[in-house]
């Protein structure tokens, strides 16, 4: 603890690895068939209200608090409020660490497969068939041993990445490969929309039909919002914990959050013009990336190349969100025991990869732990994340600064770095004040519903 904190080389360094962070399986997989099934456009009207509500006072409190702290969540909360309980949000951060990292490289591992597939020719033989893609894609994953030679291989990605540091490491790798992720899907956006009948692509994506947008897309849009900015596990508190005071967090904030949202939006265009050109079946559902997709590629000229392109793509996309992750764990370890980097992170590392594995073995390899609950322990791990450890620790954090830090305390620390400094602190606690709320809604909403049976909303 004595070393020196690690920063951030630059302030672009910074945007481009809390945007890595961002920018994952939710935008490229989840967000084109979410909007695809809920109204289109009318899906990203709701879908950028709560970005903007919601997820910017989120990400910034995020931001501040690490960077006022210097340190990661565990500690964060303890520095500025000593003795209290408060603490107990950021072990609910590493916890949900430790339980996103589990599945989330699982299907890390599943995309190098499928660019190992893709390289060698593998989507030829699936070429307009999804029925037969889908058998090739279910008879993989539910085997025992070979997901989980592709997810060791994922998870020793980031094992590595997160050992070299915060500069040498996250900032050099999310220096190169977001601007290659930006690239290969602009290229194959361009492909997509120049391909006869592409652009029936763009207008299911963009043309709003409010009669598909129900009160449950509604609670949907809301709840990725959150996914998609990596919100409520102190994700953005540890890297904000790299930066110095002389960033400007706003901008920076707002730099991630169109950052990602563009890339979403861009993957939906990429994906759906060439759906639609091929006369795919566009409502697919979570199927659209590992299913239709590869027997999309193989009837295009030079599908090898895209279908290829692509995997890589989600491939660094993937990589860039899940070493997030790990730092989190890696972090606490640092910062709270005083262990080194590589320590902490290969023992870890090593710990969440084999929770990761029986995550793949649920699925049809085996050993299902979660069996008496009626769910997969892979659906176990995904519904209990996403749907409270990450609300809760968002809302905790927003009710933190509300009522505990103090919102001159808060602006105190955000307008360092920023040259106009006339903040309104009414608008700034309405703000947090409505994320907490709509968060605690949802959260109370799903709990309801589990219960009763039927949601209030949704
Ligand atoms: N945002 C990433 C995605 O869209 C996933 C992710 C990375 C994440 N870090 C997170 C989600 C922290 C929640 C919390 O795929």
């Amino acid at each position: 603890m004595a070393e020196k904190r690690e920063h951030w080389g630059s302030r672009i360094g910074f945007i481009l690895a809390a945007s890595g962070s961002a920018v994952g399986i939710g935008n490229i997989w989840k967000y084109p068939h979410m909007a695809g099934q809920n109204g289109g456009a009318a899906f990203t009207l709701v879908y950028l209200a709560c970005i903007l509500i919601v997820g910017l006072s989120i990400v910034i409190a995020e931001f501040v608090i690490g960077r006022k702290t210097q340190l990661s969540p565990v500690g964060a909360f303890e520095k500025l409020a000593p003795g209290s309980s408060w603490k107990y949000v950021g072990y609910l951060g590493v916890a949900s660490a430790f339980v996103i990292l589990s599945f989330y490289g699982v299907v890390g591992g599943w995309i190098i497969k499928y660019i190992v597939v893709s390289i060698t020719g593998g989507f030829n033989g699936l070429a307009g068939d999804p029925e037969v893609a889908g058998n090739v894609f279910n008879t993989f994953t539910t085997a025992t041993w070979s997901p989980i030679i592709y997810q060791v291989l994922f998870m020793g990605f980031c094992i590595w990445v997160i050992v070299n540091g915060v500069k040498g490491g996250i900032e050099k790798w999310s220096t190169i490969m977001m601007p290659l992720i930006v690239v290969l899907l602009v290229v194959l956006a361009i492909r997509g929309i120049t391909l006869p009948g592409g652009m029936k692509g763009i207008s299911f994506l963009f043309n709003p039909r409010f009669e598909d947008l129900t009160a449950s897309s509604i609670v949907l849009a809301l709840g990725h919002s959150f996914f998609t900015v990596s919100l409520g596990m102190g994700t953005m508190m540890t890297y904000g914990s790299y930066l110095d005071k002389k960033q400007n967090l706003l901008n920076s904030a707002l730099w991630v959050l169109f950052l990602d949202t563009a890339i979403a939006m861009l993957a939906g265009v990429a994906i759906f013009t060439t759906v639609f050109a091929l006369g795919a079946n566009p409502a697919e559902g979570p199927g659209l990336i590992f299913v239709v997709l590869p027997s999309v590629f193989p009837q295009l000229a030079a599908g090898t190349l895209w279908g290829t392109l692509f995997f890589v793509l989600l491939f660094m996309a993937a990589l860039t969100s899940a070493i997030s992750i790990l730092e989190v764990v890696t972090a606490y370890f640092i910062d709270q025991k005083g262990w080194s980097r590589k320590k902490a992170t290969i023992q870890f590392g090593a710990v969440i990869t084999i929770v990761g594995m029986f995550c793949s073995f649920s699925l049809g390899g085996g050993v299902n732990i979660t069996e008496f609950l009626g769910i997969s322990f892979f659906d176990a791990v995904d519904y209990l994340s996403s749907k409270y450890m990450l609300p809760l620790g968002g809302m905790f954090t927003a009710v933190f600064v509300l009522k505990r830090w103090g919102i001159p305390n808060f602006i105190e620390e955000l307008t360092s770095g920023m040259e106009d400094s006339n903040l309104s602190s009414s608008l700034i606690r309405s703000l947090l004040t409505i994320a907490a709320g709509v968060v605690a809604f949802i959260i109370f909403n799903e709990i309801y519903s589990k219960i009763v049976g039927v949601a209030l909303i949704g």
